[in-house]
């Protein structure tokens, strides 16, 4: 369905984001015949360049980022016709009446300010777009990650958009929500009838999130230092997975309706505080080894600071304190050069209450593959087929969705840019939520910086320190991480 005319401000227009993912993101819309014709795209970088000049870093960006048989002749020049540049400086005056005066000519349409820079220009960019009369009835901003490196400036960040936008006009983007089985996540709970009754801690033993990468800093190490594997990916990605398996039923898909679900998972997670951190969560930094990447260095070799204790690696035991969840261990893990790119939600199920087959079953699970793979697998019991006696076999009901629909899975970023022209928030994050999160994080992170412990090493390729492993046999010595229990057919 095409959405009505648009301008996009791209601000950081020619940045990494903008090429990587922005740029092609927009374009695949285009392909699929969802952009009006009059939609323009406004490049918006400090150095001023033509606009023939940034029509020629599209289109290189697409090329890079696209595979070949995705660049359509026709298509191309349509969306390189639609991209502008305006060149302007964030913190002055400069280039700021000729953005004025190119949206001048789109004052009717949806006007979106993507703010793809670093977030300290964040003030100074919405400061310059409320001085110079940008915003219509019909505008919004996007901001990107980080939103903060703790609460304190998660605040800070969220006052200086929220002076001169409204909060129902800022669409704050954490791309898992945008990813396709992360919404399949909620089709696949609130539409059906058999998992809801089984959701919760009579029937659930324990809920694992892994989002393990293989890739290390990838030259972002600088900026990485400064922030570690719990800022980095457990603050949003991995609390708003949680929020989506542990809420409540929203009554709608409206925004407000699943946020308030999601904030109230956030207000329930037990605070994790200086008598418990060393028990409950691992910290872990990869050093060299050998994963599917090839030989790779250890992080200390790929930042500055060589004495460096920021983790790569981290592993949590999350408690929701409410009656659904008392008792239900979220194991939480994630970090970069493991031994293979994965993201899973394991939802593991308690065991048979009693075994009539002289043998032990093994308790079934949910799996929900994010990537790459995307899928869903219900793992069962069942008679191990033949004339033999009745012996049990573990087996998956397994929609792989490639195998399962012949469509192309669309890059997170297509949705949610889309989702942002048609006005609906239900996949961005308000900021109480962002907050909340904060709250939560920073006194762990307060407590690991009074410890001034230095962080477990691990191996590349391999799954972490082998304190995540304690970690989850802690409570229960037979429970493991879900690629040991892979291995159990
Ligand atoms: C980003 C993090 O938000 O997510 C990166 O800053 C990480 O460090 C990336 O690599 C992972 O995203 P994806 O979509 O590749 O799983």
């Amino acid at each position: 369905i095409v959405v009505d005319p648009f301008d996009y401000v791209v601000f950081g227009g020619t940045g990494d984001l903008a090429r990587r993912k922005l740029l092609p993101a927009l374009y695949h819309r285009d392909l699929d015949g969802q952009i009006p014709d009059e939609a323009r795209i406004i490049g918006v970088s400090r150095k001023p360049q033509s606009d023939k000049a940034y029509r020629e870093l599209v289109k290189e960006a697409l090329e890079a980022h696209l595979k070949p048989e995705e660049m359509d002749k026709k298509v191309l020049q349509r969306f390189l016709a639609r991209c502008f540049f305006v060149g302007c400086d964030a913190t002055s005056e400069a280039g700021w009446p000729d953005l004025a005066a190119t949206l001048e000519a789109g004052k009717d349409r949806i006007r979106a300010f993507y703010l793809a820079t670093s977030p300290d220009l964040f003030g100074p960019i919405c400061d310059n777009i409320g001085k110079h009369n940008l915003i219509t009835e019909q505008t919004r901003v996007v901001v990107e990650k980080p939103l903060g490196k703790d609460l304190a400036s998660a605040k800070a960040t969220n006052d200086e958009v929220g002076r001169i936008f409204k909060e129902e006009q800022i669409y704050r983007i954490d791309h898992y929500l945008g990813k396709e089985t992360v919404q399949n996540l909620m089709a696949l709970r609130f539409a059906n009838a058999l998992f809801e009754p089984l959701w919760d801690n009579a029937y659930i033993d324990h809920v694992q999130i892994t989002v393990a990468e293989s890739l290390g800093v990838e030259g972002r190490g600088d900026y990485y230092d400064t922030s570690g594997a719990l800022r980095d990916m457990v603050q949003n990605h991995i609390l708003q997975l949680l929020c989506l398996v542990a809420m409540e039923a929203p009554s709608s898909m409206d925004a407000d309706a699943v946020r308030d679900e999601k904030l109230k998972v956030l207000k329930s997670l037990k605070p994790i505080t200086d008598g418990d951190v060393n028990t409950v969560t691992v910290r872990g930094q990869y050093k060299s080894g050998v994963n599917e990447q090839g030989v790779v260095p250890g992080y200390l070799d790929e930042v500055s600071n060589k004495s460096s204790k920021t983790e790569t690696f981290v592993a949590i035991k999350a408690e929701v304190g409410n009656w659904r969840w008392a008792g239900v261990p979220f194991y939480l893990r994630t970090g970069k050069r493991l031994a293979t790119r994965v993201s899973e939600i394991v939802v593991a199920f308690k065991e048979i209450p009693h075994s009539i087959f002289g043998e032990a079953v093994p308790a079934n699970e949910l799996v929900i593959r994010l990537q790459p793979d995307e899928g869903v697998k219900l793992w069962l019991m069942i008679k191990d087929p033949g004339p033999g006696g009745l012996r049990l076999k573990r087996v998956a009901l397994d929609m792989t969705f490639a195998n399962a629909f012949k469509v192309r899975n669309p890059d997170a970023y297509e949705r949610l840019l889309l989702d942002v022209v048609r006005g609906n928030a239900t996949l961005f994050m308000r900021r109480d939520e962002v907050e909340q999160a904060w709250t939560w994080i920073d006194p762990i992170l307060q407590a690991w910086k009074e410890s001034d412990k230095a962080p477990k090493p691990y191996m590349s390729g391999s799954w972490g320190p082998d304190e995540a492993r304690d970690l989850i046999r802690a409570d229960v010595p037979t429970r493991e991480w879900h690629e040991k229990s892979l291995t159990m057919e």
